[in-house]
């Protein structure tokens, strides 16, 4: 089978393409004939080296790339009793789904409604996981909830920013062009902006009558996230979830008493997918939001085994909106 995989850290160059036998199910795993893969800035973080040392997603080289798929079942392991061959599923959190064969634990698997295609299904999974557990269980998006969403025409972005008008929260929206805020908008943004250098974060205070939101989501990291804290009312919480534009390594906790006693909190996906229940409850929530269609993914790009240096970098390059994915078939 074909395999886009890393033996080292670094650029584009270090990916390589190879040839590997198609591997087996064992024990309490599915094998996954795989029709699309994600494509997410977690694989460009990996393939940099950011995750080397991680605990929550440790990897061995040589890795092969995606951590995010759909497609059907070509073999099931023995103690699997949930799925059969040919069944359409998709996952996330498990590395390998820039293949045409992905083994992946069947606790993290999920059945794909027949009405749902297999695109939209690779696409919903590591960003709408993501974004249900940030606006459940963080954000606590409901009427009278304020927030505001940076790269909110991003892949994350765009799915946060309809879960909270959905659910009646008021969002404000940032990105690096008025062409994305205009998505934004659209996806029903309360107001969306450019950051402005850190100016968003008055347009946010002038917008709150001066008190700030309850609850920033941050993505970006180091140029933004003070400014988000002064973005943030008093008390108020901060979810410093990603890193695109580098990380902070240098905050004092006493400057989060002096924003305003804030709380600042470093999610993680893996920590709120922790058993079948629980992805099988939050994907549920979302996969019936795409059918109904009270949510949609927008796919920024379609990609193929071939061009996988060139998708990730038009996502480092901040050319996407919305998601990319590859087709594999
Ligand atoms: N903690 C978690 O549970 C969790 C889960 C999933 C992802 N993440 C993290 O969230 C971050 C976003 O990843 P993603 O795959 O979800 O992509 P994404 O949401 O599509 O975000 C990409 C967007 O980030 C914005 N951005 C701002 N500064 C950037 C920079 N210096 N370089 C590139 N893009 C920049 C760009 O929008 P603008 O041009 O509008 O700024 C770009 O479109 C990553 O750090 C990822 O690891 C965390």
């Amino acid at each position: 089978m074909r395999a886009i995989q890393i033996d080292g850290y670094g650029g584009p160059e270090v990916i390589v393409r190879r040839n590997l036998p198609t591997p087996s199910a064992g024990p309490g795993e599915v094998l996954i004939r795989l029709a699309y893969s994600g494509i997410n800035f977690m694989d460009i973080h990996t393939r940099q080296g950011k995750y080397a040392s991680s605990r929550t997603y440790p990897q061995t080289m040589p890795t092969t790339l995606g951590i995010e798929g759909a497609g059907t079942i070509e073999a099931v392991g023995s103690g699997v009793v949930d799925f059969h061959v040919s069944d359409k599923v998709a996952y996330c959190l498990s590395w390998g789904s820039y293949a045409d064969f992905a083994v992946v634990a069947a606790w993290r698997v999920v059945h794909v409604p027949e009405e749902l295609p297999l695109e939209v299904a690779a696409a919903s999974m590591f960003h709408g996981l993501t974004a249900h557990y940030l606006a459940y269980d963080l954000g606590k998006f409901g009427p009278g909830v304020t927030c505001l969403v940076h790269a909110a025409s991003g892949g994350i972005g765009q799915i946060l920013v309809q879960l909270g008008a959905r659910l009646g929260a008021t969002i404000y929206a940032t990105t690096s062009t008025e062409r994305k805020a205009e998505v934004a908008r659209k996806r029903g943004a309360t107001a969306a902006f450019l950051y402005d250098e850190g100016g968003f974060a008055d347009t946010v205070r002038n917008l709150t009558g001066g008190h700030g939101v309850d609850v920033v989501f941050d993505a970006i990291g180091q140029p933004t996230l003070r400014d988000s804290m002064r973005a943030t009312r008093t008390k108020g919480l901060v979810v410093s979830f990603g890193s695109v534009g580098g990380n902070v390594k240098d905050l004092d906790p006493i400057e989060l008493g002096e924003a305003g006693s804030l709380f600042l909190t470093r999610p993680r996906l893996a920590d709120h997918l922790t058993d079948a229940a629980t992805i099988r409850r939050r994907a549920a929530d979302i996969f019936t939001a795409l059918i109904d269609g009270s949510l949609s993914i927008e796919i920024a790009g379609r990609y193929t085994l071939d061009d996988v240096e060139r998708a990730h970098q038009e996502l480092e390059n901040r050319h996407t909106v919305g998601k990319p994915v590859i087709k594999i078939e």
